[in-house]
């Protein structure tokens, strides 16, 4: 019997939801959202979409009742406020950090064993912020942010090579911020072809400019922050730790002298199984990649400072 609890039913939760039970990736979903009504809402509507859908999962929303997320194997916290357009998700750390502690402070009381899924903004020091508060083990806590970004890097990739997206691969390590997200392109292929070999650099510095602000460019269209690839990605992970598939997925991790660094949660190329991240792998970075993800830590670790001065560690 495998249960999920999907913390905020707003749109990258619901979209997370949704995709769960479309794939029938765990028994048991239960949506909480701090909203009266909202999360039974939309759990409800979802339910009458099992005959047409044909799934099996059970789903039950509820208002802040912790009680029925008890035993949870995956927990995912979509919770706070989503950017505006022109706002950076690091603006948002004031009001979210105070959300996110209570939040997976409440849910690790019900499901002490849980692998917890940050998805609030900003990612990387909510990721951070939840272990630092909760003590929890290393390996039970994922930032989602580079399986969103290594997606849209594919997206785009894909679109300037004119390729079917899933023949693709690429990674995108680093923060998950419009300046400190890092798209591999050294290691970015089409087929087992290395993208450079195949498109100008013209075209691959424009592939990873787009994939930099891809949130951002959404944010733009839509006034406020995206939700299906967030949502996708989020269910993307929590399909890889229910089912032990082992996926190689770049998520923010823990790291402990891994790619150069310690004391900071920062996307890197993790094995995702049943007990969360099972191994962070070592690409062997060049000098001017490994340049990149220090000065990606270092902004990282700024905002993370800003977790003492508004006093939420
Ligand atoms: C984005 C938000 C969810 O990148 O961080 O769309």
């Amino acid at each position: 019997m495998s249960k999920v609890t999907v913390v905020g039913a707003g749109n990258v939760g619901a979209t997370c939801v949704n995709v769960l039970l479309f794939n029938e990736v765990a028994d048991q979903i239960v949506m909480l959202d701090v909203k009266e009504g909202i999360a039974e809402g939309k759990a409800l509507d979802m339910l009458q979409t099992a005959t047409l859908l044909g799934y099996d999962s059970t789903i039950v929303g509820c208002t802040n009742d912790y009680a029925q997320t008890a035993n949870s194997d995956v927990v995912v916290i979509t919770s706070g406020l989503p950017r505006k357009p022109g706002m950076t998700r690091e603006e948002l750390i004031g009001v979210n950090a105070g959300i996110v502690k209570s939040v997976v402070e409440n849910l690790l009381k019900y499901s002490p064993n849980a692998i917890v899924v940050i998805v609030s903004n900003p990612m990387d020091t909510m990721t951070y912020l939840a272990l630092k508060a909760t003590g929890i083990a290393k390996n039970k806590l994922i930032g989602m942010g580079g399986t969103l970004d290594s997606a849209r890097f594919k997206c785009y990739l894909a679109k300037a090579l004119n390729a079917n997206p899933n023949e693709v691969e690429g990674l995108v390590i680093g923060g998950h911020g419009d300046t400190t997200m890092i798209p591999l392109t050294r290691f970015a292929s089409y087929k087992g072809r290395p993208v450079a070999d195949i498109l100008d650099k013209a075209t691959l510095d424009k592939v990873v400019a787009d994939t930099m602000v891809g949130g951002a460019t959404l944010t733009g269209l839509l006034g406020t922050s995206a939700w299906y690839a967030p949502g996708a990605a989020s269910a993307y992970l929590v399909e890889s730790i229910i089912h032990d598939q082992k996926k190689i997925i770049p998520c923010c991790a823990f790291l402990e002298g891994e790619y150069g660094q310690s004391d900071i949660c920062i996307g890197v190329p993790t094995v995702i199984g049943k007990n969360g991240i099972e191994e962070i792998i070592d690409y062997k970075l060049n000098a001017e990649e490994k340049a990149l993800f220090d000065k990606s830590a270092a902004a990282v670790r700024a905002t993370n400072d800003i977790l003492k001065e508004i006093k939420a560690l």
